[in-house]
């Protein structure tokens, strides 16, 4: 096994049948926080070991709103993964980003509502750091095995997550377009803001389905065309995956994300007894 990498994989909407694991165990793990999107598939790629958690469920019975990102973040945790790698389609906000092309945001915009964001609350309260909330490494590397697979990879930009279920109207496509976002999609927040909190390295490999609806000449995204563009796309982020564990230096150096919460408890130390 390379030493001390253990990739933790979300996969999003095409991904629900995995990622090609070697030796691959579905295991139940039990979470404090509820149910988690369905089990964990532990296994490894060559050296390296992944585990996986289907973002939607089996059969995409699990809507944005509905998905426990706590859940699923905390399984994966407790399963000791190291770095968590989101793969999720998402539209364009921008010409360049073409329906195919694949993206490692570095920017996020949370637009979702009432979704459970924090493992803190009341009796234990901590602010972690968001400013910058992609790891740089594991999104650098990410990008070039994706690139290795053979994908168009664009290296930056910023993600608006949105509630859903509904696609966006052409006025809230071009208000996020002026906001600065270049992609948008319904489920990176608040995985990343957790992700963050579990003091587990985050990356986002986005790939782009439409072009949303900011476009006034063209018909608005429909599902069926998101669906189509991720089954064909699906294979290539699975070959990205193999990239990557080819490609991940053989000794994980420590990352200053590993240990997030250092500085982030707001609550005594003897309160927390
Ligand atoms: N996922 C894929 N395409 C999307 C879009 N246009 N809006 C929100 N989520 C998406």
């Amino acid at each position: 096994m390379a030493q001390g990498w253990h990739i933790g994989v979300i996969g999003g909407s095409g991904l629900a049948d995995g990622i090609g694991l070697e030796d691959a165990q579905d295991i139940t793990v039990r979470s404090p926080f509820g149910e988690p999107s369905g089990p964990v598939t532990t296994g490894r790629i060559g050296a390296v070991r992944f585990s996986f958690v289907a973002r939607h469920g089996a059969g995409h019975r699990i809507p944005p709103s509905a998905v426990n990102y706590r859940a699923n973040i905390d399984v994966l945790k407790r399963c000791g993964v190291t770095d968590l790698l989101s793969l999720s389609a998402i539209g364009s906000l921008r010409e360049e980003l073409a329906p195919g092309h694949m993206i490692t945001i570095d920017q996020l915009i949370d637009r979702t509502e009432g979704r459970a964001r924090s493992f803190f609350g009341p009796g234990l309260v901590a602010h972690v750091s968001l400013a910058d909330p992609v790891c740089p490494r594991l999104a650098g590397l990410v990008g070039e095995a994706a690139r290795a697979a053979g994908a168009t990879v664009h290296p930056r930009g910023c993600y608006i997550a949105i509630e859903g279920p509904q696609f966006s109207t052409r006025a809230e496509s071009a208000m996020y377009r002026a906001w600065g976002a270049d992609v948008i999609g319904m489920t990176a927040m608040p995985e990343a803001r957790l992700a963050r909190e579990a003091e587990l390295p985050y990356a986002l490999l986005g790939m782009v389905t439409d072009y949303d609806a900011w476009r006034e000449s063209e018909a608005g995204v429909e599902a069926a065309e998101v669906f189509a563009v991720m089954k064909a796309n699906a294979d290539r982020a699975r070959a990205a995956v193999r990239q990557l564990a080819a490609l991940l230096p053989a000794d994980r150096v420590a990352s200053p994300i590993d240990r997030a919460l250092d500085h982030a408890l707001a609550t005594a130390p003897s309160a927390q007894d």
